[in-house]
């Protein structure tokens, strides 16, 4: 039976296809390529890619009529908070109605259900770092969708017996991750940045607020091992898991550290802190690392791959 990603074409969900196939798995990718590309996706004959919209129900129905699928990473969403604030209804239906969706169609017949949730669900709760059973305070539809798909998700075991999974990425970098927007994941930003002004383009690093903003950064083969893990485990079904490397780092502290790795940065300029910018996020990774779980990738190193691929 194959193993079904959505959203394979995108960023975290190209590296998961990429594990998969390493596993000798058939993979189904679907997506919709709003943001995700075909050329993110392995060549390979063990991966076969349906171009569709998971949030149009006929399209989910006639996907699980034709498949058969021992594992559901349900990886799909409107990943951009902003869009979400820009276009409510929109995004709800990719990440909300499409959740449902899948899971109905995967009741009673798919062995593992893993879905991708956010650090977002907690908002700007203050207390840190971040544990699973703390309160939540989702303060964008983004994060409002993802903390009711995760609900939806983790009870589908209680009532219907799909081992299913949430697991909330804190903040992922990576290989494919598109620098394009003002609102692209930080690294890839900078990342973009560094290697233009290394080609002598004229180009800067945008700071918004004072740069001692903290995130848990985790590198995408991290996360993609987790998943992996997540889905082989039986403890982990009806279950909520952070996904973080358990540490944190400012935007400052980074900077120093891609100066030490390239010598000369492009100049930095500070603007005003983003509205609705949380100060600081953190995971306590305890639960994840009770089932085995340990981060491989030393931020330095994710740093080092990115600079000095392609
Ligand atoms: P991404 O935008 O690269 O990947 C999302 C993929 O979903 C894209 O390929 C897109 O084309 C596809 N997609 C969107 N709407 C679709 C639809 N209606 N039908 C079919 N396909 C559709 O983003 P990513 O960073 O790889 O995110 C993957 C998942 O991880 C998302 O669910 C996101 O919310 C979650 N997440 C990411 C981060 C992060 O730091 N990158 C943090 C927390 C959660
Ligand atoms: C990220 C994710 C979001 C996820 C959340 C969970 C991305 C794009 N967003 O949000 O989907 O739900 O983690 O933890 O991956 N910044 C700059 N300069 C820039 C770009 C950003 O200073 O050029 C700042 C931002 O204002 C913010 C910090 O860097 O303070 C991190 O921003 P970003 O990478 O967008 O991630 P989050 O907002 O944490």
């Amino acid at each position: 039976m194959a193993v079904l990603v959505t959203g394979g074409a995108g960023f975290i969900g190209s590296h998961l296809v990429e594990e998969l196939i390493k596993k000798d798995q058939t993979v189904i990718v679907v997506d919709n390529l709003s943001t995700g590309k075909i050329e993110n996706l392995p060549c390979s004959d063990k991966v076969i890619f349906i171009e569709g919209d998971i949030s149009e129900k006929g399209f989910v129905k006639e996907l699980f009529s034709f498949y058969s699928f021992d594992k559901v990473f349900h990886l799909a969403a409107v990943a951009s908070v902003a869009k979400s604030v820009e276009l409510p209804e929109e995004t709800h239906r990719t990440n909300f109605d499409a959740t449902l969706y899948l899971l109905e169609s995967s009741i009673g017949k798919v062995n593992r259900f893993v879905f991708a949730s956010s650090a977002a669900v907690y908002g700007d709760l203050l207390e840190l770092p971040k544990r699973e059973d703390m309160p939540v305070k989702p303060l964008t539809p983004y994060a409002v969708d993802k903390y009711a798909s995760e609900r939806y998700v983790v009870n589908a075991f209680r009532l219907y017996g799909l081992d299913s999974t949430a697991v909330r990425f804190f903040n992922v970098f990576g290989e494919r991750q598109d620098p394009s927007s003002p609102y692209s994941g930080v690294i890839s930003i900078f990342i973009d940045r560094i290697k233009r002004y290394k080609n002598g383009e004229d180009t800067e690093i945008v700071i918004y607020g004072d740069g001692k903003q903290t995130r848990d950064f985790i590198y995408v083969k991290d996360v993609v091992k987790a998943l992996i893990l997540l889905s082989e485990s039986r403890d982990s079904s009806g279950e909520v898991f952070n996904l973080g490397t358990g540490s944190s780092i400012s935007l400052l502290e980074i900077l120093d550290i891609l100066k030490e790795i390239v010598g000369d940065l492009p100049p930095v300029r500070f603007e005003k802190e983003r509205k609705g910018d949380i100060k600081h996020s953190q995971a306590d990774i305890s639960k994840i690392k009770s089932l085995g779980f340990s981060p491989e990738y030393s931020l330095k190193e994710g740093l080092e791959k990115l600079l000095f691929s392609e």
